[in-house]
């Protein structure tokens, strides 16, 4: 509860998010949400950003230096994802200003994503939706469009936090081994359970069926799967990126999924979303789907409803229950 002899304080929402955050934020504040999808223009932003004692970001927001010298008040931004790389976090920080994402919440929604990509690329099961979607006729052949099974095969997960350790629990009942590369080992108890073992990230690359990126962006994973981190992949294997786009090198997995040095990929975001690497739209053996990993009914809810806690809790001068790392 806030002192009511305080001006209640105000709360910028960058866009739409699910009623029962909004429902949470009107609880200690004037709220003011862009209502709209597309993203809000900078002139209207800054006027609000003006007053604002909190922001509420989504990742399609750049909260640099110019957004907050318009923020002479502001004690958070509370991300609505779990990544941040769309928030200048030390910059925030020199200005004491709160940053706080999502975690915990989207992991599920997320590795089921990214064994669903799994299943669609390996199975080509995006193509055969093509074949019934284009009107031509086709029958049942015992050659017809043969995918790879996932049994005894090795998924590489690159980045085993939350989400890499519950898709490899999914992949794990689809009868796969498994391998990580991490900063560092996780629980021996998790790997014992998902019998999966810390390997450096060129054996990975070089012994893997299935590739799964999970880690974090920033400038030590920019293009950490670039023209030579494909070509050591085996020309038989997926690449699966539910993480972020710029982690891949995109010109050159076009390059590697048309030359046939890799099977095929899937992939939930892109190095310049929403732009799509035009060379990928004209493959077969890709799957292309606009950044959905968290985007379930619950999911979105549960993130925004965190994000508003966050800001409840640094308006009332406590810590946010989730600050980024
Ligand atoms: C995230 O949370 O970082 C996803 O990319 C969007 O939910």
């Amino acid at each position: 509860t806030l002192d009511n002899s305080r001006p209640k304080p105000k709360i910028l929402v960058t866009g739409r998010i699910p009623e029962s955050g909004l429902d949470i934020l009107r609880s200690v504040g004037e709220v003011w949400a862009w209502p709209g999808d597309d993203p809000i223009p900078a002139d209207v932003r800054d006027e609000q950003l003006a007053e604002a004692d909190a922001a509420v970001t989504l990742l399609t927001d750049r909260v640099d230096d110019g957004f907050l010298d318009a923020a002479p008040h502001l004690k958070v931004v509370a991300n609505v994802a779990v990544g941040f790389n769309n928030v200048d976090v030390d910059a925030c920080r020199s200005r004491g200003v709160e940053v706080t994402n999502t975690p915990g919440v989207l992991t599920d929604a997320t590795a089921d994503l990214a064994m669903a990509l799994t299943l669609m690329s390996t199975r080509r099961l995006g193509e055969a939706e093509r074949v019934i979607r284009s009107r031509q006729p086709w029958k049942w052949g015992v050659f017809m469009m043969l995918g790879t099974g996932l049994q005894g095969r090795r998924l590489g997960i690159v980045g085993m936090g939350a989400i890499g350790v519950a898709l490899a629990e999914r992949a794990k009942a689809f009868g796969m081994s498994i391998v990580y590369h991490n900063r560092s080992a996780v629980d021996g108890e998790i790997e014992d359970r998902l019998g999966a073992s810390l390997v450096s990230l060129d054996e990975l690359l070089a012994t893997s069926d299935v590739v799964s990126l999970n880690c974090p962006y920033s400038d030590a994973t920019h293009h950490l799967i670039d023209e030579a981190a494909l070509r050591s992949m085996q020309s038989s294997a997926f690449l699966v990126n539910t993480a972020r786009g710029p982690i891949v090198d995109e010109a050159a997995l076009v390059e590697a999924l048309a030359s046939g040095r890799l099977a095929g990929a899937g992939l939930d975001v892109f190095e310049h979303e929403p732009e799509v690497h035009p060379g990928l739209l004209d493959l077969e053996n890709v799957v292309l789907i606009p950044h959905l990993g968290s985007a379930t009914i619950e999911t979105r809810g549960a993130m925004a409803d965190l994000a508003a806690r966050n800001v409840v809790e640094v308006l009332a001068d406590r810590p946010p229950l989730t600050p980024v790392p």
